[in-house]
């Protein structure tokens, strides 16, 4: 049985929408997570910077003795995980594939809206993903530059979050399915429920994650204690706020590196 973490990497507490995905589904894993607040925000960031984040990110995780990463940032998975495939060995799984893969063998899918960050729809990693893995498949996207900053900031539920989601909605109320393509849009999955048709199937891309994370791995660690690692490159930020809306629980032994 192979007893090493699982890595899992973001821009900052997005990421953990993820991680409370893959802890369901391996409640006893030991987990590192990677936030890399001192970066923050990815979205309009240059596609070259985004690449180097995220290598820093893997070697870092690495260095951890990780036996696979997850790239819980839609960001990072749009414009570099084609790059760090190719250079690192070890299991990288980003929020795309997995998302496509489901969309594919969803027969009442036939329009389908994604929402991701600027520098994700820039990429148009989303889309061409989208268009290729079904045919006819019709996809609109939209950019929503200030959904993660807000998530950040802990307004997930309030009136200018609604107000700013039904503004990037506007284009959007036929779709069958919405995508959250970036991990920090969960976090308003309330607002995006009340704000779509009931008919809309609102994906979060973090429970596919976890469902192609067990088909990866060959075996699960159960003898292990579930352990959760939190390393972010900058404490200065409201992690531990958002952290605590996200997994209803406090989290405590959270450490500052500079990589
Ligand atoms: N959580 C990230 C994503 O999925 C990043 C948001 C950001 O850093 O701008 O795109």
């Amino acid at each position: 049985m192979d007893i090493r973490p699982i890595g899992m990497f973001d821009s900052g507490v997005g990421g953990l929408t993820v991680y409370k995905e893959v802890r369901n589904m391996f409640p006893n894993e030991n987990i590192v997570y990677l936030g890399d607040t001192k970066n923050f925000p990815y979205g309009p960031k240059s596609r070259d910077n985004i690449i180097s984040y995220t290598k820093q990110g893997i070697e870092f995780l690495i260095s951890k003795d990780v036996r696979a990463i997850v790239i819980a940032c839609g960001t990072a998975t749009s414009q570099a995980i084609d790059v760090v495939k190719d250079l690192y060995s070890i299991p990288i799984i980003g929020m795309i594939e997995p998302t496509c893969n489901y969309i594919s063998t969803s027969s009442n899918i036939s329009k389908v809206g994604v929402l991701a960050t600027e520098g994700s729809i820039k990429s148009g990693s989303w889309q061409s993903s989208l268009s290729m893995c079904k045919h006819g498949l019709i996809v609109k996207s939209r950019a929503c530059p200030l959904l993660a900053p807000m998530a950040e900031e802990g307004w997930t539920d309030n009136e200018i979050a609604r107000l700013s989601i039904r503004k990037y909605l506007a284009d959007m109320t036929d779709v069958d399915a919405l995508i959250l393509g970036c991990t920090h849009y969960p976090l308003f999955t309330n607002i995006f429920k009340t704000e779509m048709p009931s008919s809309c199937e609102i994906i979060n891309p973090g429970k596919l994650v976890a469902k192609k994370l067990k088909s990866e791995l060959s075996d699960s660690n159960d003898t292990a204690s579930g352990n959760l690692e939190i390393f972010l490159t900058d404490s200065e930020c409201n992690f531990v706020n958002v952290a605590k809306k996200i997994l209803d629980k406090d989290l405590y032994s959270i450490k500052q590196i500079s990589i």
